[in-house]
């Protein structure tokens, strides 16, 4: 047993984007004496265990589960059939958990933390009857956004037409938190649509039901971007909604990279040597997470406006980042940019963007990579593809002041950036009096987030309430434990 008393289940989204930082709030939560089981899929778990090659091995256990999908089905390539199978896990996670625990050594669950988008736990929660904790991995603007969809789509705002934009009419102020008023594109892509009938939209509506039922409410983000009236606008009939972030911040400072031992792709580590040899602060690093892919015709317009900014490049061209075509690069790029530019598959991205010759991202501008960059005071040429990336990457520009963006981007997502763009683009995130002005928010942004994780900072303390709220529920009577005598077969 744990000195907390408390034993959590954690219960990512099988993706990149949550397991990272789910993993890094596991690692806080067991390092302050909680024991933790951390749900993987067996795919995940398999990908995982192959990437891992550093000594990163967190203190708590893994538990992986089936997804019900067939073996050779394309997961995260195929999202539509993927968020379904994760509506339907609830049964086989309860099996699990509770065969998991009949070994008589596993301390009763007190807690399940899980992920906004795993609807699946709240039938789960109900019947161990132990509190479910929402973890937001998006900011607290988007998981308002996201949270009220039924508001939204009451108020006309969705589905969203996003040439609506331009129009001041449309933009949208009827959200809680005092947020500054939203842009129609700055709402989540799933709900740019023509009808309403789509899969993800219908799953995404769907999801924001179960996301205002939480008994408890944690987000990854800090006092400095979002303030403690916007994060409360995400709690639930009253229960706590805290900022407990960027979480991968406190283990990354004791020299943890839980995102090492997260990472579903094994990370090239042999990029830090190579930026050993660059100057301070002269490099781009440019990378489009986990999931968006590009055209061949767009990686060369991004190639080639690189090649004449003449700035020095680190490039993370995922295997897959042409949707299942292999990328193609201008015919002798490579060659031409040998002497200051590297192309990797996969980087140890938080180590990357810590390094001293990093001066700028070009990003698409997902929240992990947002709050990695932030914490590193690297100042963001934001280039959205989907979900709430567009509202992070406005946000980093306008409300945050650490990023700039790219022509167009906003309103098509199709929209193939010219080589003259994104030259103009590196040069002023790495040129000049506005790239100045960048790093100099970027090193305030740096410091609030050190100081929001550092010993009496705003998310240390929220994450010490936390434990100190989930120990008083455990003890409390209200907490009525209905552990099913026999475990139900269904798998
Ligand atoms: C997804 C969604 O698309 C996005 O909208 C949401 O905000 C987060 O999840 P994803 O592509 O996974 O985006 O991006 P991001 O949130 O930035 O997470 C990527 C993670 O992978 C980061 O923690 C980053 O450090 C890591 N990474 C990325 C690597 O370890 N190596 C790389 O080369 C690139």
């Amino acid at each position: 047993m744990g000195i907390s008393g408390l034993h959590a289940v954690i219960v990512p989204f099988p993706a990149q984007r949550t397991i990272n930082p789910l993993i890094n709030l596991a690692q806080l939560l067991s390092s302050r004496g909680v024991v933790i089981t951390f749900v993987n899929m067996d795919w995940s778990h398999k990908c995982m265990s192959k990437a891992a090659h550093n000594d990163d091995e967190p203190t708590f256990k893994f538990l992986n589960i089936p997804d019900g999908l067939p073996p050779d089905h394309g997961r995260l390539a195929n999202l539509a059939e993927s968020v379904i199978a994760m509506e339907n896990l609830g049964p086989v996670l309860e099996h699990h958990l509770l065969s998991s625990s009949s070994d008589g050594k596993t301390p009763p669950v007190t807690c399940i933390i899980t992920e906004n988008f795993m609807s699946c736990t709240h039938q789960v929660a109900k019947k161990l009857g132990v509190p479910r904790v929402i973890f937001w991995t998006l900011c607290a603007t988007s998981s308002i956004a996201q949270c009220n969809a039924n508001l939204l789509l009451s108020h006309g705002h969705i589905p969203v037409k996003v040439e609506d934009s331009k129009r001041a009419e449309k933009v949208i102020t009827c959200l809680p938190g005092n947020l500054p008023p939203l842009l129609p594109s700055d709402l989540f892509s799933f709900y740019r649509a023509t009808d309403t009938s789509g899969v993800l939209f219908q799953w995404a509506l769907r999801e924001s039901q179960f996301q205002s039922k939480a008994d408890y409410v944690l987000v990854n983000t800090f006092d400095e971007l979002e303030p403690p009236e916007t994060v409360s606008a995400l709690s639930c009939n009253g229960c706590p909604a805290l900022a407990v972030g960027p979480v991968f911040l406190p283990n990354f400072l004791e020299g943890r990279d839980l995102n090492g031992r997260g990472s579903l792709l094994e990370q090239d580590e042999s990029c830090l040597k190579w930026l050993d040899a660059q100057d301070p602060a002269s490099v781009i690093y440019v990378s489009f997470g986990s999931i968006a892919v590009k055209s061949n015709e767009q990686l060369e317009e991004l190639a080639i406006g690189l090649e004449k900014s003449q700035h020095p490049f680190l490039w993370v061209l995922r295997m897959d980042i042409a949707g299942g075509m292999p990328a193609t690069l201008p015919e002798g790029f490579e060659e031409r940019t040998k002497d200051r530019g590297l192309i990797v598959k996969w980087a140890p991205q938080v180590k990357v963007l810590s390094h001293p010759s990093v001066g700028g991202f070009i990003s698409h501008c997902g929240w992990n990579s947002c709050l990695e960059s932030m914490s590193m005071g690297i100042p963001i040429l934001g280039w959205p593809y989907s979900a709430d990336q567009f509202l992070d990457c406005r946000f980093c520009k306008d409300v945050w002041k650490i990023g700039i963006d790219l022509e167009g981007v906003d309103v098509d997502e199709n929209l193939v950036i010219k080589r003259e763009e994104i030259e103009r683009g590196v040069r002023r995130l790495m040129e000049g009096k506005e790239a100045q002005e960048l790093r100099k928010r970027g090193m305030e942004l740096k410091g609030a987030a050190f100081k929001a994780v550092g010993q009496g900072g705003s998310s240390f303390t929220n994450l010490n309430r936390f434990i100190h709220d989930m120990t008083q529920l455990s003890k409390s009577a209200s907490v009525k434990r209905a552990y099913p005598q026999s475990i139900p077969s269904i798998c």
